[in-house]
């Protein structure tokens, strides 16, 4: 991880710059970027889409983006009118060579007109059937071959399974070097991810607690009240798993999991990622259903508002077998983690909307105090709150006031609100700010991305060959009845989300519906 210093002089070329991804987060991170002085001076973005716009036309689309998605609220009409300027539109058919030589050119000039080094940033915002093909057109037009300068950003899903990540980062590397290569996690740039590795290794008192000795287990949770909205199309031939649990749940679990790094170099840090991927233990093919549950929502209430079944959903066949729920019980297999759980589980629809990461320690070895004198007893427990709460979240056993000696749970509350004054930055400011500088440390590497892919593929293979009973949990619950299940087996359960101000007595069992 470098630290931040203004990038050199930059051209960003985003391919599908008329689409969502462009409109809801690249464009609103990029002005704030730009009005907190992040950019440099000589810095232009160059949007590539099949559609037919005027530079005004895209401008005018990206402010309506950036007015409603950037954190920062409404723009302001002198510092858009200056970042604005920086904005231009080429309709284009991406597998068009000619596209390509004319894109060549025109970087060529600017290059020329801001005097030389200039690093070229080639932006991946398109489905991936078409990242292959622009990886070609680039190289043919001469525009991958500078190893410091040109960089690729590959967008998710990176592949659909682990032949098709394989096939596609061959190709990518038969092209560019590893090095040129960013394929985005965007959790790896939220604030509170990226301070899991601030707590676990910039402060000395938790290592010695990091283990099997005395962490019972490990619950991660990524839960959405949103449906699938309008991307029925893309989900249904991606579902949970592919979604949420392969790239995002994952590296969560890897942040956790993995030993201290001996520097904040991108390799090393990617290398002990990696370590913690190929320690979880496969899971058997013939014993996927002890391992997985998956979940699609039928019809329900989310805040008292009924909204419609998964397959009710524009974009959904009506008897769709997409899973917008999946649990996972992982392993990982080393000297640390052995035999404790890992349970993560990600779902859209459900009760509430929170991503959190749960350290359950076991309980104290011996209990002096006589069983009178404790309330309700729970072991300590240590929560980061990912979103919205952002914070993190000691549990313990306190002295209840009073002259009798009574115990009972508190909650010891780190948030960010409180504790800063500057509010967070979106992930893709971090992300985008890194491939500028050419950090690749929160990037995902070619070995991570496959080995995930290699984890979750057995999961994939037996939900294709086996119908589900779908729809099994109401929208507005906390999914199926099966995930429950998988933690029952092992005498656990899941945990209702601790961070929201929840009184910390209250016995946190998950009601369903
Ligand atoms: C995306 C998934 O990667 O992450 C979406 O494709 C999901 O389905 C989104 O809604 C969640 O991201 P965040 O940042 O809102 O938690």
């Amino acid at each position: 991880m470098q630290p931040t210093i203004n990038p050199d002089s930059t051209v960003l070329v985003i391919f599908g710059a008329g689409g969502d991804l462009a409109w809801r987060k690249l464009m609103p991170a990029l002005y704030s970027l730009f009005i907190d002085h992040w950019l440099p001076d000589h810095f232009a973005i160059i949007g590539l889409d099949l559609k037919q716009l005027s530079d005004d036309e895209f401008r005018q689309h990206l402010r309506a983006g950036v007015d409603q998605f950037s954190r920062r609220g409404k723009s302001d009409d002198a510092a858009w009118k200056t970042f604005a300027a920086k904005l231009t539109f080429v309709s284009a058919n991406f597998a068009d060579p000619a596209a390509y030589s004319a894109l060549a050119e025109r970087l060529g000039k600017q290059d020329h007109d801001w005097g030389g080094t200039v690093t070229h940033i080639y932006y991946l915002a398109t489905p991936p059937a078409l990242m292959d093909p622009i990886a070609e057109n680039l190289s043919q037009a001469g525009l991958a071959n500078d190893r410091a300068r040109a960089r690729i950003v590959v967008e998710k899903p990176f592949g659909h399974d682990l032949a098709s990540a394989r096939a596609l980062n061959q190709a990518l590397t038969t092209i560019f070097d590893e090095s040129q290569i960013y394929r985005i996690d965007h959790y790896l740039g939220k604030e509170t991810v990226q301070n899991i590795l601030a707590f676990r290794f910039a402060n000395a008192f938790l290592e010695p607690l990091w283990d099997r000795r005395y962490i019972d287990h490990v619950q991660i949770s990524v839960a959405e009240q949103v449906g699938v909205e309008h991307r029925g199309g893309y989900y249904e031939h991606a579902g949970a798993l592919r979604d949420m649990i392969q790239n995002h749940l994952m590296q969560l679990l890897c942040l956790i999991a993995m030993e201290p790094p001996v520097s904040f170099e991108a390799e090393e840090i990617r290398n002990k990622k990696m370590d913690v991927l190929r320690a979880i233990r496969p899971i058997p093919p013939d014993h996927v259903d002890r391992f997985a549950v998956r979940g699609q929502y039928g019809a329900g209430r989310i805040d008292g508002q009924p909204v419609p079944a998964y397959r009710a959903e524009p974009g959904v066949a009506p008897d769709s077998r997409a899973e917008t729920f999946a649990a996972l019980k992982l392993y990982v297999d080393n000297w640390r983690w052995q035999d404790v759980p890992f349970y993560l589980r990600t779902g859209k629809r459900l009760a509430e909307r929170t991503s959190e990461i749960i350290i359950q320690m076991r309980p104290a070895p011996h209990q002096s105090f006589p069983s009178a004198v404790i309330g309700e007893w729970q072991p300590n427990r240590l929560v980061f709150n990912i979103q919205p709460a952002e914070g993190i979240l000691i549990r313990f056993q306190a002295k209840q006031p009073g002259l009798n000696m009574r115990l009972g749970p508190e909650d010891m509350r780190f948030t960010y609100k409180e504790a800063f004054e500057t509010e967070s930055p979106e992930a893709y400011e971090t992300l985008l700010l890194d491939v500028m500088q050419g950090d690749a440390t929160l990037y995902m590497r070619s070995d991570q991305v496959e080995a995930a892919w290699a984890l979750v593929l057995p999961i994939l293979e037996h939900w294709a060959a086996v119908a589900p009973d779908f729809p099994n949990y109401a929208a507005g619950s906390w999914g199926p009845e099966a995930g429950d299940v998988m933690l029952a087996t092992d005498s656990r359960r899941w945990l209702l989300p601790t961070f929201a101000s929840r009184d910390p007595k209250t016995p946190d069992v998950e009601k369903n519906g």
